[in-house]
This record gives C-alpha cells, structure tokens and sequence, in this order.
C-alpha cells in the first residue's frame, strides 16, 4: 500500500508544442485523501491527472509520487472495450497483471455485484446504459486495489438523474475504503463538494492553484448535504474564484 503523499513542488508543464498547461504548482495530497480540481475548460486539470498518472512529466519543478503506487483512471465516457463482456472489462487490468483466470471471475463477480450490476455481467457495453458503463468503467479501475485513482470528469455525460446516484456510489465506495487516493477532476462546484473533503481550483493559462479549500461539511446525506448553509457558502466561495476566468472565455470565444 502506497504511503507516500503526492507531492508537486513549484511544478510546471509546458508541452513540446509551447502551451504552458501548469505553472508553479506547489500541492500536497495526503494517502488515502480526496480531493477535487475544478477549474475553467483547459486549465491543465487533465494534464494534472496525466502527471500524477505518470503519462506526462512535468518540465520544471518536482513532483513526487510513490514508484511503486498503482494508478488508475476513469474518464468521461467508459472507454469499455465493446468486444468484452462485462466481467472481462471488469478483470482487465487483473488479467494484464497475470492474476489467475478464476480469481479474476471471482473479482469480477464481487465488483459486479457492488456496484449493482449482477444481471449484466455477461453483457456486453452495447447492451447497457451510460450510467452502467460508467459503473464498469469505475469497477475496472477500482478492482485493482490502485493506490491512486484519478477521475476526469466522469459523470459530465450522464444526465442530472443518473450523476446524482453515480456521486451516491463514489461516495459509499469512498466509505467502504476502496478508492485509496482520490483525485477527481470535475467541472460541477456542487459534485466536487460532494465527493471530496478538499476543493483545488484552478485558473486558466496557464494552470495555477488559486484556492485551496477544505470546507467543513458534517458526514450527513448528501441530500442533506446540499441544503446545508456551509455548502450553500462553499460553493458561492468556488464560484467566484472561477467566474471571472470562465466569463473571459466566453467572450473570447475561447474553449
Ligand atoms: N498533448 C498536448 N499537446 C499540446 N497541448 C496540449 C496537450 N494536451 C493538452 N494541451 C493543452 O494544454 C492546456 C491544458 O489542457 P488540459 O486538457 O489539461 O485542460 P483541462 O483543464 O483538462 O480542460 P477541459 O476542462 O476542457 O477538459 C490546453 O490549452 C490544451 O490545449
Ligand atoms: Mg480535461
């Protein structure tokens, strides 16, 4: 078990083509901690998660991770391998790690039923909803017991409905301790209160941390949650860091 912080130290990327993505970024995660980045479309989030993943190196500064710490990520859509049943897209990063066949149906199994998808494990990608793929998608990288699990935005293409229920699952998977570190990118203020104890917000070109907040919200439903006054403040406090920079956006008709 990985028992490192994750640690960038006045850490910046610049990509070979001359795009600045981060820049001075100084950000300690605790083990087992989660946090959530939001912050104006392309800001650097993805690239944040890329360099903890180990996929980019940053190109000035330090980031440190533990060398042995198993990562994995959930994107926006499942990215399912539409040829592979249910249980197979579940055990697939089991299987490249040459965990034996049946201990890999029999995780499988275990992830199928938690996350509520028992009578689709023979079914293929086609045959199930956004929501459910995205709960393969979750299951995949959750059953390798990663260290470190890094969510881009994983919910922006469910409708309302179904987000609510994935935030309810994330944040049950959270209290069972399953999700190890938790670094979830999201453009919704509201979702990353909820799925996460501390908010990184960043702002655009090229990406910085300009607030780092750890509202302190009871351990209540989310429902409740929601209707909180701290929550109501903490998102009104989030959103007026990022505003500014998404109104630029807009009129520069910048994405
Ligand atoms: N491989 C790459 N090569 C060159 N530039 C890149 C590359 N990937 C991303 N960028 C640029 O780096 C900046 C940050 O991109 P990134 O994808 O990290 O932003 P983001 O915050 O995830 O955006 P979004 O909210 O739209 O997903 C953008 O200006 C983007 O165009
Ligand atoms: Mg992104």
């Amino acid at each position: 078990m990985q028992a490192a912080p994750i640690v960038f130290a006045q850490a910046g990327l610049t990509y070979p083509n001359g795009v600045e993505a981060l820049a001075d970024i100084s950000l300690t995660i605790a083990t087992r901690s989660a946090v959530a980045v939001v912050g104006p479309s392309g800001c650097g989030k993805t690239t944040l998660l890329r360099t903890i993943a180990g996929l980019e190196r940053v190109s000035t500064g330090t980031l440190s991770v533990a060398a042995d710490a198993t990562r994995a990520m959930v994107f926006q859509s499942g990215l399912l391998f539409p040829w592979m049943s249910v249980a197979d897209n579940i055990s697939y990063g089991l299987m490249t790690r040459g965990v034996p066949l049946a201990q890999c149906r029999e995780r499988a199994r275990v992830w199928a039923d938690r996350m509520g998808l028992q009578r689709f494990i023979d079914a293929y990608p086609h045959q199930l909803s956004g929501g459910m793929q995205q709960r393969v998608g979750i299951a995949r990288a959750l059953a390798i017991q990663p260290d470190i699990v890094l969510f881009d935005e994983p919910f922006a293409a469910l409708d309302a409905q179904t987000r609510l229920l994935m935030q309810e699952l994330v944040c049950d998977l959270q209290r069972q301790g399953v999700c190890g570190t938790m670094v979830f990118v999201t453009h919704a203020i509201d979702e990353a209160l909820i799925v996460a104890d501390r908010i990184i917000v960043m702002s655009a070109r090229p990406g910085r941390i300009i607030a780092d907040i750890t509202p302190q919200l009871p351990d209540v439903p989310i429902a409740e949650k929601r209707a909180l006054p701290a929550f109501n403040q903490a998102f009104a406090d989030i959103w007026a860091q990022i505003r500014s920079e998404v109104e630029l956006q807009m009129h520069e008709g910048v994405r």
